[in-house]
């Protein structure tokens, strides 16, 4: 199933609430909310005291992408703030089996995010255990960023061994989503799309999301 997750990072953050409300009138169905912290990444943004009021704010569930250093430190503070998806990078966890079991007993389900130059093969050993793979199309940090089209590939290496081995993760693509590449991570086999600057960027979140989400699906019934 096709699921279009906004971003938060290119809201307003001074009406968060509203903006919400009107990315998710729209269709978005998981709120997608970049945790940064000036050293993983080269960018600060928010920690759990906003994700604690999202949680009152929207009945959406809170998908916390961690791009932090040491995230074993925060997985339980971003769980007690209201977190019901955390994904952690391949690149900054060194003992990743135990940081994914951890988001596990802290009753969210746990992702794995890899940049564009960390191959799938990386995950080889975590991918029996995690609920969802994001695969970065751009170089996190910062939002409206251009997509790279080389990543796909690895969109469909997921989706491929996911099919010989029967697990279950979902795939989630992070970075560029927008009406012109959309159709492309959707056909490789995306399922959860994030979008921050075309549903946030100009106009109207509600009709933007909207837009996304029919391409979205229209591609998906053209995929084979
Ligand atoms: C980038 C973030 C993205 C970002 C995407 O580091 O992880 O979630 O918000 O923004 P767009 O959709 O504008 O590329
Ligand atoms: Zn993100």
């Amino acid at each position: 199933m096709i699921e279009l997750a906004p971003s938060i990072l290119a809201a307003d953050f001074a009406h968060l609430a509203d903006q919400v409300e009107q990315a998710a009138a729209g269709g978005g169905s998981v709120l997608h909310i970049d945790i940064m912290d000036g050293h993983f990444v080269p960018n600060l943004t928010i920690g759990p005291p906003v994700v604690k009021s999202l949680r009152q704010a929207t009945r959406l569930p809170l998908d916390c992408h961690l791009m932090i250093e040491n995230p074993d430190e925060f997985i339980a503070e971003f769980a007690e703030a209201g977190a019901d998806w955390i994904s952690v990078h391949q690149e900054a966890c060194r003992h990743l089996n135990r940081t994914l079991n951890l988001i596990k007993q802290h009753n969210c389900l746990a992702g794995v995010v890899i940049n564009p130059a960390t191959p799938v093969e990386t995950l080889g050993e975590v991918l029996d255990i995690v609920d969802y793979v994001l695969v970065m199309s751009v170089n996190p940090g910062f939002g409206g960023q251009k997509f790279i089209p080389e990543t796909l590939h690895k969109i469909r290496k997921l989706a491929k061994i996911r099919a010989e081995r029967g697990y279950g993760y979902r795939i989630e693509v992070d970075g560029g989503v927008g009406m012109d590449t959309v159709a492309d991570v959707v056909r490789a086999g995306a399922e959860i799309l994030v979008a921050g600057n075309a549903v946030f960027g100009k106009g109207d979140a509600k009709a933007n999301a909207e837009a996304l989400l029919a391409a979205a699906r229209s591609a998906s019934l053209q995929k084979v």
